[in-house]
């Protein structure tokens, strides 16, 4: 069994609901889960992920070996810095077999504790590493996700997330977000509480189709996140009031 760094006492704390125990941790971190839109940045950039956490509407960050390699940096810093800001859900992706997936995830989840989620790809070996840790009480992002079927056997596996790649699938003729719809109906009907995490997600109307499709949480390259804020009538009319305000107090 895995055994955190910084574990709080509560993930000992158990109470039972209709004869079935319950962890009072996981009980509390999947109710504020569900109950909560969430934002993550899609990005290994510590420099722009400490310029938006600033805003306080960062809930988590999802990285993946191609954003690492871009910052070029070791992976392990990364994490570490993202963590010392104080995000609270990072995506540290993981590779190989499953024994090595489930090795590493361990690793890492011992290094680094209760901000670790450990992402492995949409294999067999990925869900069988997805169990293992799933048991070890560690939070899985099942990634590469295309399908519907792929998400059924992510959530047997007992994944926190899964991962649909919306802009991914638009780019090959593909609807994303009828796909984030999909799971997202499949996983209500079913009482799932594994969360649906739209990435690949390209631009700002993508993050609202998302939400509205029935996603958890979206993960977003920080100018898609800036671009959020922005709306030209919002502009034009943020001047016209300056303009006025400034005349009143003529
Ligand atoms: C997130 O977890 C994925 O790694 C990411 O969103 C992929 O995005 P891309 O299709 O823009 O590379």
């Amino acid at each position: 069994m895995a055994e955190s760094v910084d574990a709080p006492d509560l993930k000992s704390v158990d109470f039972k609901v209709v004869g079935v125990q319950v962890s009072l941790l996981a009980f509390l971190y999947k109710l504020t889960s569900i109950l909560k839109m969430k934002i993550f940045l899609d990005t290994a950039d510590t420099e722009l992920i400490q310029k938006y956490n600033e805003t306080g509407l960062i809930d988590g960050i999802t990285t993946n070996p191609t954003l690492i390699m871009k910052s070029g940096r070791d992976p392990e810093d990364v994490y570490q810095e993202i963590k010392d800001m104080g995000i609270r859900d990072i995506s540290m992706e993981v590779v190989g077999s499953a024994d090595e997936m489930i090795e590493e995830g361990v690793r890492l989840f011992e290094k680094f504790g209760f901000c670790s989620t450990i992402k492995v790809p949409m294999t067999r070996d990925g869900l069988m590493a997805c169990s293992k840790l799933t048991d070890e009480g560690i939070r899985v992002n099942v990634t590469l996700i295309f399908a519907a079927a792929q998400a059924i056997l992510a959530r047997r596996a007992g994944a926190s997330y899964v991962s649909p790649f919306v802009g991914r699938m638009n780019d090959n003729s593909v609807s994303g977000v009828a796909l984030v719809q999909t799971i997202a109906s499949l996983y209500n009907q079913h009482f799932s509480t594994t969360q649906v995490l739209a990435a690949s997600v390209r631009d700002v109307h993508q993050v609202g189709r998302c939400f509205d499709a029935g996603a958890n949480i979206c993960t977003i390259p920080p100018k898609v996140f800036w671009g959020m804020y922005k709306h030209v009538l919002t502009d034009q009319g943020l001047e016209q009031f300056q303009k006025d305000w400034d005349s009143v107090m003529k």
